[in-house]
């Protein structure tokens, strides 16, 4: 046995009932200070870890009572949602999914644990898996879109970020995967439904980025608020352990949400929290967030002989093992940092990557300085600092943002001139402020850059919406401007894709970034000035109407699919039709087929040709790879970063298959005039998909296969799995 090893077992012989229970409580601190009766508990070693204590000499005092009072010694856990930056804030996760770069999603996360390790914080409840189809949902803001592929491999970069600086002077924080399983699917977009969603789609869409996380070294998973097929996941042993230790081999930690475990009483599946702490502990929680059912019956249940003591073992063993690994006790609070400078230029090039270009008529942008001498910034998110940074900033610090406003001013004064007018109160406010200074500001403008969307507190946990349009009178706003304005730029920031269908027409050009975080506004003046290229692409569609909802690209073919020459819109039904079933395919008559703006989207400031699609084979057996070559040249004038994506479709298989799933994906330099060559590998798991299986298994048959821009679109050719 390792010394660690050791240790744990000598600590598991000497501890109390109390004190084993004590470990699996994560209790809320809430302050910047240590209260008697929460001293007196951390003393008593009636606590393991701690959420939101706030400020390191909090923490210390915290280990000082932990480490030196307690009767073991033990040091505590302390926890805080670090979600996209500490105090210098990156994009929302869902604006950093856009960049389909897990290496920048990886320096973000390693800068945003050096922050929050040296405020004594051990471990983030980060990254946030779960799948966003449903725009409604507030929480698409903390995740990273609609796909599991790329979910998951920049949630396993956001780990292996999170985790780098573990055990240097750097600094690193523990990564919690959440929230399993399947906490996207909740019905109608409302936060804590239930998840509504067939197994299928549970082990082919929800769990594969669960799957990468812990591949990459994920050490604690926390539960779902949601139920799935009727059970909440905190009282689910199927979900938790056969699912989560069985099939994805997770041997960590598991942890309920916030006061999840009282909850199994509101749902209506425990009679009161005794019977809820029975539940979650036969489920496999190990630790209970906030709430004290654990701390109050779990040692009469052991008592009572309802929990064996052998199962209390087995979750303080684990919970030990993270402390033993994260270097705890050795060093409860890393030494005295010298705090590391804000991470500004990494901010501001994430922001470039979370800006995506959705229209560009007559190539508006990128605006040319020489000749530009009026530029109006308006809107209610123009000059916002806060409302930039998004959901989840208990930390972030808004005096550190640099708004739109504030850069274009600072890019451009004093050579040309910026009016400013904010038009609106705030993103829902009803009414134009004054309508005279907008019109007068707009008018003397030779460009109006209008900069809506959501306030930060539209989207996030408990925040959702069932009419995702721009909010208040930005509609009003947007057809005033431009009547007004020589050239409009619509910049939208929000916490989700957003409804802009009926406006899409106002704009000479339309950038979409959910919350870009700290440096927006110098990414943004980078961007219109052609400093940067909107780097983003969308990483979840976009839907024309709410009532398409969910519109993912991954769509299933149906026996009768949506097909251009069969499509028929409402508007030219001609009246008093006789029945007609219009081709019997699966649409809504009013919007059609497709989402405004596909997965994957985006335009650049070059114009780039896919070429020469070719595969090493047209036939692979088991074990084998394919390699997959294609030539991107960028026939523009300017140079450009491409987002090459590779999609399959398993045209035939036991279960229906997507239309289109993707595989991979990869950013491309050009020059202008560049051509570049470039090559993927596809190998059998990648051909691989559960339907009604457990485990992945890929099926022999025909796949196509496409390499292009967006999820729409690109170069198209097939092969064969041999059997
Ligand atoms: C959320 C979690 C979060 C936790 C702690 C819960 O309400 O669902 O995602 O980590 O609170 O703040």
């Amino acid at each position: 046995m390792d010394r660690q090893a050791d240790r744990i077992e000598r600590l598991l012989a000497e501890m109390t009932l109390e004190e084993k229970v004590g470990q699996m409580w994560q209790a809320n601190l809430g302050a910047t200070t240590v209260d008697e009766s929460f001293e007196a508990l951390v003393a008593q070693g009636a606590v393991g870890s701690v959420i939101n204590a706030i400020g390191r000499e909090a923490v210390e005092t915290l280990q000082r009572i932990a480490t030196q009072r307690s009767r073991l010694g033990i040091p505590l856990l302390i926890c805080r949602d670090v979600i996209h930056g500490f105090r210098t804030v990156f994009p929302l996760p869902l604006a950093q999914a856009a960049g389909f770069d897990e290496d920048l999603v990886a320096r973000c996360a390693e800068a945003a644990a050096a922050e929050a390790a040296a405020a004594g914080i051990h471990m983030t409840f980060a990254p946030m898996l779960d799948i966003g189809r449903d725009p409604r949902w507030g929480r698409v803001a903390e995740g990273f879109g609609e796909d599991p592929v790329l979910a998951g491999r920049l949630g396993a970069a956001m780990v292996r970020g999170l985790q780098a600086g573990l055990g240097s002077a750097r600094g690193g924080v523990a990564a919690c995967i959440k929230h399993f399983a399947a906490y996207g699917a909740v019905e109608g977009g409302r936060d804590y439904a239930p998840a509504v969603c067939s197994r299928t789609d549970l082990f082919d869409v929800h769990l594969p980025p669960f799957r990468a996380a812990i591949e990459a070294g994920a050490r604690c998973v926390m539960a779902s608020f949601s139920e799935f097929e009727g059970v909440p996941a905190t009282a689910d042993p199927w979900l938790l352990g056969h699912v989560l230790r069985e099939v994805l081999g997770f041997d960590g930690v598991v942890m309920s949400d916030w006061d999840a475990v009282r909850q199994l009483c509101v749902h209506g599946v425990a009679a009161d929290e005794r019977e809820a702490a029975l539940l979650a502990i036969r489920a496999g929680i190990d630790i209970e967030m906030f709430g004290d059912a654990f701390h109050r019956h779990l040692p009469d249940l052991v008592r009572d002989g309802q929990v064996p003591e052998s199962r209390i073992d087995e979750s303080v063993r684990r919970i030990l093992r993270l402390k033993e690994w994260l270097g705890l006790f050795e060093a409860p609070v890393p030494p005295p940092p010298s705090p590391p400078p804000p991470p500004l230029a990494l901010c501001r090039e994430a922001a470039e990557r979370s800006f995506v270009l959705l229209r560009n008529e007559g190539d508006t942008l990128p605006l040319v300085r020489d000749g530009l001498q009026t530029v109006a910034v308006v809107g209610p998110l123009a000059d916002a600092p806060r409302e930039q940074l998004g959901t989840w900033i208990f930390d972030g610090d808004p005096a550190l943002s640099v708004t739109p406003l504030a850069a274009l001013r600072e890019m451009l004064e004093p050579r040309g001139r910026v009016l400013f007018e904010p038009a609106l109160q705030h993103s829902r406010a009803s009414g134009i402020r004054d309508c005279e200074a907008l019109r007068k500001c707009c008018h003397e403008a030779d460009v109006v850059v209008l900069v809506l969307g959501e306030e930060a507190i539209l989207s996030g946990e408990a925040h959702c919406r069932a009419d995702i349009t721009l909010p208040g009178s930005q509609d009003l706003l947007v057809r005033y401007a431009r009547q007004q304005a020589q050239r409009l730029i619509g910049v939208v920031l929000a916490g989700r894709p957003l409804v802009l269908t009926p406006l899409l027409d106002q704009f000479d050009a339309l950038l979409y970034a959910a919350h870009p975080g700290t440096m927006t506004g110098p990414a943004l003046a980078r961007i219109l000035f052609g400093e940067a290229e909107p780097g983003g692409r969308l990483p979840a569609s976009m839907p024309r109407a709410v009532g398409q909802i969910p519109i993912n690209y991954a769509r299933k073919n149906t026996g009768t699919p949506p097909l251009p020459e069969t499509t028929v819109l409402m508007q030219d039904v001609p009246v008093g039709a006789g029945q007609d079933s219009f081709g019997m395919t699966s649409y809504h008559m009013d919007v059609g087929p497709d989402p405004a703006y596909p997965f994957g989207f985006g335009l650049g400031y070059g114009s780039v040709a896919y070429e020469a699609l070719r595969l090493s084979s047209r036939r692979i057996t088991a074990g084998q790879s394919l390699r997959i070559e294609v030539e991107v040249a960028n026939r523009g004038k300017r140079a450009t970063t491409e987002v090459v994506q590779l999609y399959i479709r398993d045209s035939v298989a036991s279960c229906t298959r997507p239309v289109r799933e993707l595989r991979d994906f990869a950013r491309v330099h050009l020059a202008p005039g560049e051509r570049r060559s470039l090559a993927f590998e596809l190998d059998e798991a990648a051909l691989a998909f559960c339907g009604r299986r457990e485990q992945p298994v890929a099926e022999p048959g025909r796949f196509d296969l496409w390499v292009g821009p967006d999820a729409t679109g690109g170069l198209h050719d097939w092969f064969e799995l041999a059997g």
